[in-house]
């Protein structure tokens, strides 16, 4: 089998280290391993398969002979690297939102549209996370009948800004024990007791650019350029896993059993919805794994052709590194 040469720009971060991960337990196959990051991480080692690698500070050089570069690291590292990775003949699969919506960049979800991966020029986007969690979730709904509108309530892990962020909670949850005073760093807020209903900067129309995400990203990604989105991202004090409220309105009216039949066949998710016996998807329940679970599926009481529902996945691994080496999984033919 051929093996490909890796870099991960961002290798010591909360995505970087998941990518690590999640290539160990796919066995995908490796001629060489590159682990980048900033200054501040030289001298640092990670251990990959038993071996340590040393971590090499990203320059413009760094790409030189690698096939793929996963992408770890925020916007302004993304594109101050993009032309280099392209340049060295590494295909670059960004997890930032820098080139998410531009028209030569695809932006995918294998399992939705991973097809799209085989148009790119050099750069492919990995989409937001919990716009991946939310379109997995629905995926199965809207190939039974076109979803028109969708109102969106998501509930983020502290995880999800980076791998500061469940630190932040966790020394908040120490010193709230301890009654000594909280100050924020990470989030806007204090966020353990709170949740914040900001994630993102705000724009002129009250909504913030994450909010915004979930339309835009999903529309180019479903190929549905009219689908309307109404979205609120919330913060809440969870480590790990986003769990995400979606009331959707179909242009054609779907039976419930039809609708669960079909979630339940979906490659990617599974049905988990038993409120009787207290079963419906949880941060703790989908947290260190990669299918994205649904449940307290039910009807409208609003839209007569409305369904609302619940669902929970790893941001870190769905939302994030999972998805990108599934990307790279597509692009050289393995199964994903
Ligand atoms: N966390 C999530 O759930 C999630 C989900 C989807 C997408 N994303 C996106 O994925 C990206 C990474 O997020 P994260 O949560 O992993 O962030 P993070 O934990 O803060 O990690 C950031 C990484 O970027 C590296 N970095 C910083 N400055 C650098 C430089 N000058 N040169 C090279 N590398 C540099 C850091 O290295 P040092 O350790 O050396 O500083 C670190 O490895 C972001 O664009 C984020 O929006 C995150």
């Amino acid at each position: 089998m051929k093996k490909y040469r890796v870099g991960i720009l961002g290798a010591t971060g909360a995505v970087g280290r998941e990518m690590l991960k999640i290539l160990e337990e796919y066995d995908f196959p490796l001629a060489e391993l590159r682990l980048l990051a900033s200054k501040r991480s030289v001298g640092k080692t990670i251990e990959f398969k038993g071996e340590n690698y040393s971590i090499e500070e990203a320059t413009k050089t760094s790409f030189k002979g690698l096939d793929f570069v996963l992408g770890a690291a925020s916007n302004e590292i993304a594109k101050a690297f993009s032309e280099d990775i392209v340049q060295s003949g590494a295909i670059f699969i960004d997890n930032s939102s820098a080139f998410r919506m531009k028209d030569t960049v695809p932006l995918v979800v294998p399992e939705i549209n991973g097809e799209d991966v085989f148009s790119n020029q050099g750069i492919i986007a990995n989409p937001n996370c919990s716009t991946i969690i939310a379109l997995m979730a629905i995926q199965a709904i809207h190939k039974l009948s076109l979803i028109e509108s969708m109102v969106v309530s998501t509930y983020q892990a502290t995880s999800g800004a980076g791998a500061q962020g469940p630190i932040e909670l966790r020394n908040q949850m120490e010193a709230i024990c301890k009654n000594e005073s909280i100050e924020p760093f990470v989030f806007q807020h204090q966020i353990v007791e709170n949740v914040i209903p900001h994630i993102g900067s705000f724009l002129e129309n009250g909504y913030t650019t994450e909010e915004m995400k979930m339309q835009n990203e999903g529309r180019k990604i479903l190929h549905h350029p009219t689908l309307k989105v109404s979205c609120t991202c919330v913060r809440v004090p969870v480590v790990r896993s986003h769990s995400i409220s979606i009331d959707l309105v179909t242009e054609k009216h779907l039976d419930l059993n039809v609708v669960k039949e079909a979630i339940s066949k979906e490659k990617g998710c599974r049905l988990y919805d038993g409120p009787m016996e207290n079963v419906y998807p949880m941060p703790i329940v989908t947290s260190n794994q990669d299918l994205v679970y649904v449940g307290r599926i039910r009807k409208s009481l609003i839209h007569e052709n409305g369904i609302s529902l619940w669902c929970s996945g790893d941001q870190i691994r769905k939302g994030a590194a999972t998805n990108a080496v599934q990307i790279m999984m597509k692009l050289i033919g393995l199964e994903i």
